[in-house]
């Protein structure tokens, strides 16, 4: 597997997605099936994994510090805090809580859910708007200070807040939704990323499913799907992008890679300070994503994949108002 950089780590140019194994997309494997995919990652040269206190309520934590215990001098270990499950009279609900105290339990939880004494790569998962950037990333830097996390990254923030976060503690990694279907970072964060020496992390970089060409009617989806709540997963609206993929396939078709591939590929040709983090539950996806890293795209290619799918020809918007409001990112109108 090739190898990209995110502060001082060396890792897989392609990452491991784990929110997939626990949370999201309809109902989750059993935790057997999950430690399965994680174990056939490792197999394929993927040393990097994603998950977050958030994922599962901590089940995706706890799945994945059992899978990697074994391995864990060998791997990148990243999870998120500042965002996680709150237990209410009527049930566990999801927080958005950047302050000091918060951000320390969180932490803590993670590091017990994941049996590791260190998380290599520790984010915050949203900004707390109602927190200074600078008093959440100082709580983090504490907790660099204190030998829990290595090193630091941030979630969906725009430009300007990274540049304020970095001021505070220098950030490894800014992870954000990026694909050709979501081009919002084009805007202005892999610039800064680029100038403050900052890694970027592509999460949903498959679009959460599109751009594979597999997932036609989205009517099918599972109650608790959370594509459900997204605008561009409405059926009418999911519909009306579809037949953009009719050309897509074909791109691949004459690269020679299959769909999921051709959305992997395009990133890591984009910049080659970016890793994306595909998620599946399928081990035969997994083996398709991985092999990515070898499919070649000419200039040509990039340039026809990025007229036909872009923030003018998709339509919808990749969040419902009440998580746009709750990301802080430069978004295309
Ligand atoms: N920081 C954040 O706020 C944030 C938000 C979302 C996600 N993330 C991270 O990013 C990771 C990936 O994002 P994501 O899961 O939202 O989106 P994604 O990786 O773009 O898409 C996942 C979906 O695509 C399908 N898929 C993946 N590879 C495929 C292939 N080769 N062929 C056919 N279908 C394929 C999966 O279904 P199958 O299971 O059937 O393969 C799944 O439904 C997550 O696991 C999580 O770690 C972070």
């Amino acid at each position: 597997m090739q190898q990209r950089h995110i502060g001082p780590f060396e890792v897989s140019a392609i990452g491991l997605g784990c929110m997939n194994l626990s949370h999201a997309y309809g109902a989750p494997p059993a935790p057997e099936v999950g430690m399965a995919l994680i174990h056939r990652a490792l197999d394929l040269g993927c040393n990097l994994f994603d998950t977050a206190a958030l994922y599962g309520f901590g089940a995706n934590e706890t799945l994945v510090g059992q899978a990697l215990k074994a391995h864990r001098r060998h791997i990148t270990l990243c999870s998120k805090g500042g965002m996680a499950g709150v237990s209410f009279a009527d049930g566990v609900k999801r927080v958005i809580d950047g302050r000091p105290e918060t951000i320390r339990k969180n932490c803590e939880d993670s590091l017990q859910r994941l049996g590791t004494d260190v998380i290599d790569l520790y984010y915050l998962h949203r900004w707390d708007k109602k927190v200074p950037i600078e008093d959440s990333v100082g709580a983090m830097s504490d907790l660099v200070r204190a030998g829990k996390v290595r090193t630091l990254g941030l979630s969906e923030v725009s430009a300007s807040t990274l540049r304020k976060a970095h001021a505070v503690h220098p950030i490894a990694a800014l992870q954000t939704e990026y694909s050709l279907w979501t081009r919002n970072p084009e805007i202005a964060v892999l610039q800064a990323c680029q100038e403050l020496g900052v890694s970027f992390v592509a999460f949903s970089p498959v679009a959460r499913g599109f751009l594979c060409g597999e997932l036609q009617d989205v009517a099918h989806l599972a109650n608790n799907d959370i594509r459900r709540a997204m605008p561009r997963f409405a059926p009418d609206t999911y519909a009306s992008n579809l037949p953009m993929l009719q050309a897509y396939v074909q791109i691949a078709q004459e690269v020679g890679c299959t769909p999921a591939q051709l959305a992997l590929a395009w990133l890591l040709h984009k910049d080659p300070h970016l890793v994306p983090i595909p998620g599946t539950q399928n081990i035969q996806h997994l083996q398709d994503n991985m092999a990515a890293v070898d499919v070649r795209l000419s200039e040509q290619q990039m340039q026809r994949l990025e007229s036909l799918i872009n923030e003018r020809t998709v339509k919808g918007n990749r969040y419902n108002p009440q998580n746009a409001a709750e990301v802080d990112t430069e978004e295309f109108a």
